[in-house]
């Protein structure tokens, strides 16, 4: 049945998608000439970690962010050739962002979609303006610079990789004061299915990772909400987050960094739409 599950691919694609040496997941060279990969929301917290973990894997990364200074000093601990200013939620300023990589740098074969934010209200208090906020980076950002990403990776022929930062609030709304949140990454799970299935017959692959409660600045500042919400304090929260998760341990950017690194990576050849749980049991599904 080999001939059956390849036989409606697009010309070449059956090798890309299967793991073929020129296509997605092609293995990293040491040498600082290995594929080429773009993060968004790259300067800070888990975009830094997860633009650091692929240059140590010999990929060639482009840091992007809407702050560009953030940018650039994760460009630099990467050995980046440098760093984009991208707004993911502003067609505009990902075409350009894209345009210049290509550009410069040649097309991607890995993008990760990562830049999000998070503000935390009771459901009954979220106005139309912060849910639109909150739905303009976090799941039309993903699909704007995803699909400028899948595009690029199209007219190059050559297949490549997609992965999104998604979350466990995206698998479960058992999760406070984040409705809006909740929304835009359930959203995202449904969207990374979506471009999986019609990006397949380009030799593009398309998963998500689901982190649980990861250590970032994104944290820090839901930790002072939290707190303030519940009327407890942060070292309190803090507490319930490592209580809630069985490896009994708060998440590292690194963990997640590792996972996306596979997901890109050769080893994950025949895995596409796909949200990878990485929450150290928070929430298993
Ligand atoms: N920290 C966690 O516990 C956690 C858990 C699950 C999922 N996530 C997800 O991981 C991703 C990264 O979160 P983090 O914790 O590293 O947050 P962070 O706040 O530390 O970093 C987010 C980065 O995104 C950038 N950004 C914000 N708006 C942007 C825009 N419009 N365009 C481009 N860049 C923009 C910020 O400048 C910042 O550098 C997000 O998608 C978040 O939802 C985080």
């Amino acid at each position: 049945m080999a001939d059956g599950v390849t036989g409606d691919l697009a010309d070449g694609a059956a090798d890309r998608v299967t793991g073929g040496a020129a296509g997605p997941g092609r293995m990293a060279a040491p040498d600082g000439s290995g594929p080429l990969a773009v993060v968004t929301g790259a300067g800070s917290g888990i975009g830094a970690a997860i633009a650091t973990e692929l240059a140590g894997r010999g990929y060639v990364v482009v840091p992007t962010d809407i702050d560009e200074v953030a940018a650039q000093r994760t460009a630099e601990r990467c050995g980046s050739p440098g760093s984009e200013r991208m707004d993911v939620t502003d067609a505009a300023s990902v075409a350009d962002a894209l345009g210049a990589v290509v550009a410069r740098h040649g097309t991607p074969e890995v993008f990760v979609c990562n830049a999000g934010i998070s503000r935390m209200r009771r459901f009954l208090d979220v106005s139309p303006a912060e849910l639109e906020a909150t739905l303009a980076v976090n799941l039309r950002g993903v699909f704007l610079s995803g699909q400028a990403a899948a595009r690029a990776m199209v007219d190059a022929g050559r297949g490549g990789c997609i992965v999104n930062v998604a979350s466990m609030a995206g698998k479960q709304g058992r999760v406070p004061f984040l409705a809006d949140y909740v929304a835009s990454k359930f959203g995202v799970v449904g969207l990374t299915q979506a471009m999986a299935f019609e990006l397949a017959e380009h030799g593009i692959r398309v998963n998500s990772v689901c982190p649980g409660y990861v250590v970032t600045p994104m944290q820090d500042r839901e930790l002072v909400w939290e707190a303030e919400l519940k009327g407890s304090t942060v070292g309190a929260v803090r507490q319930l987050y490592v209580d809630d998760t069985p490896l009994r341990r708060l998440e590292t950017p690194e963990d997640v960094a590792r996972v996306v690194a596979f997901l890109a990576g050769p080893d994950a050849a025949f895995l596409t739409g796909e949200s990878v749980a990485v929450n150290g049991g928070a929430f298993m599904d």
